[in-house]
């Protein structure tokens, strides 16, 4: 986050707030969002792409009603990829015009619900959708605009889980095997969908601009194929998300301006060589708006040293606040933030209560050796991916997420409560 700093008594700040008061205040664990960097954020990419291209936050990274107001507030679209991801924002004022319906299986009252609110666009993925977003726009009486995901076949450099451009995976159709003509083909036929673009999203946590480079030539190649067959020339593409973050100093990630830069000159290219006009450009970017802005305070409670290996340093969340590590050997990186100390670096491993041994937050960094119960760390780059996959495993209640700006503090997401988990319990 942009606004941390040192305060005289040695603990950190954040936009002006001691952790240690938020953590007295809110509790621990809990997800600290710096609302300005958040802004500033969306600011950057609707900067560096223009006015002539859209920018959609991909809300699976993290998404809240103040989140919603917020992007709505910075000009930003949003991409949704569930029913209730779709009811948050519509509930939170997104107008229904700058959503897109995303997803590998939407179920038929997912697209009702959809069409029925009159989203700008919904993100076809594979045969059976075409008939089906088709059905429920001809009962609603609605022409319903739609983009055609398709694989490009490059190979993201980024855990396999991740990376979506390959062909053998559930995402989207194939170039490659004719799947995506015969898709555009069967979508044209129908009057009930309108066909707007192309889509493509290669993967995530990507820092190398060079996939999404292929990528764009390939899907402009396909608009030129479609228009030498169909006399059309598609108005938009939507490149996907991806760009990677820094969640360790040793990454280097591209920001908004040189993938803006490397897309605009690509696109605009491949499409005076093809004599296309111009498609009207958008990308979806979610850990890279909101992976940075957020960092996560834990409390430190037993402290193992293990002579000649490491120091277990239990917190009091883990897996089911951040699975990341253990689902994806990500890594971070770890603070001492309640204080400062002198004390010579150890070699330690930050792991959660739950109960199992891959249960890891941090697999190797150095804290102080004189690092106590009690003391405060903070898992910096946890925005994206952390509270919007976290889990009750051993029934752990969710943390809350609180938004700081300017000395102030609010919950935005509050903390799960016992009752809250016990009112499912129906049996
Ligand atoms: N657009 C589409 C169609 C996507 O599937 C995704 C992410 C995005 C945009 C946003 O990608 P981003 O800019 O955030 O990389 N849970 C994994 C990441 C899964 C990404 C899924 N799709 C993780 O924690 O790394």
């Amino acid at each position: 986050s942009r606004t941390v700093g040192r305060n005289g008594d040695g603990a950190a700040e954040v936009a002006g707030m001691d952790v240690r008061d938020l953590a007295a205040e809110f509790g621990t664990p809990a997800y600290v969002l710096d609302e300005a960097d958040f802004r500033a954020r969306c600011r950057a990419w609707r900067a560096a792409f223009g006015p002539d291209a859209d920018v959609f936050y991909a809300g699976k990274a993290f998404l809240s009603r103040a989140v919603v107001k917020w992007l709505y507030e910075e000009g930003l679209n949003l991409d949704v990829c569930s029913g209730t991801e779709l009811a948050v924002a519509l509930d939170a004022g997104m107008p229904a015009a700058r959503i897109a319906l995303h997803g590998n299986n939407k179920t038929t009252a997912e697209i009702e619900r959809a069409v029925t609110a009159g989203v700008g666009r919904i993100v076809l993925d594979s045969f059976q959708e075409i008939v089906r977003v088709a059905d429920v726009a001809r009962r609603h009486g609605v022409r319903q605009k739609v983009q055609i995901r398709v694989t490009v076949g490059v190979e993201a450099h980024t855990h396999e889980f991740i990376a979506t451009a390959h062909e053998d995976q559930k995402f989207g159709l194939a170039l490659a095997d004719g799947q995506a003509a015969e898709a555009v083909r069967r979508v044209l036929m129908l009057e009930d969908l309108e066909l707007i673009g192309i889509h493509s999203h290669i993967g995530s946590q990507i820092f190398d601009t060079a996939g999404f480079e292929v990528a764009a030539r390939r899907v402009v190649s396909l608009l030129a194929a479609i228009r030498d067959e169909h006399g059309v020339e598609l108005p938009e593409i939507d490149l996907g998300g991806g760009l990677g973050i820094a969640y360790t100093p040793e990454d280097d990630p591209r920001d908004p301006h040189e993938i803006a830069k490397a897309l605009g000159e690509i696109v605009a290219r491949e499409c005076e060589a093809a004599r296309l006009t111009p498609p009207r450009l958008s990308v979806e970017p979610g850990r890279a708006i909101v992976g940075p802005t957020t960092f996560t305070l834990y409390e430190v409670g037993t402290v193992k040293p293990l002579e000649g290996l490491r120091t277990y340093v239990s917190v009091d969340g883990g897996m089911s606040d951040n699975i990341r590590t253990a689902l994806y050997d990500a890594e971070y990186s770890v603070a001492l933030v309640s204080r400062t100390s002198d004390a010579a670096p150890m070699l330690s491993r930050v792991v959660g209560k739950h109960c199992e041994s891959g249960d890891i937050v941090v697999r190797d960094a150095f804290l102080p050796a004189d690092l106590a119960p009690g003391d405060l760390i903070a898992v910096p780059a946890t925005g994206a991916y952390c509270r919007s996959m976290a889990s009750n495993y051993n029934h752990a209640l969710r943390p809350p997420v609180v938004a700081v700006a300017d000395g102030q503090a609010k919950v935005i997401v509050r903390r799960e409560t016992e009752e809250d988990l016990l009112r499912l319990d129906v049996g």
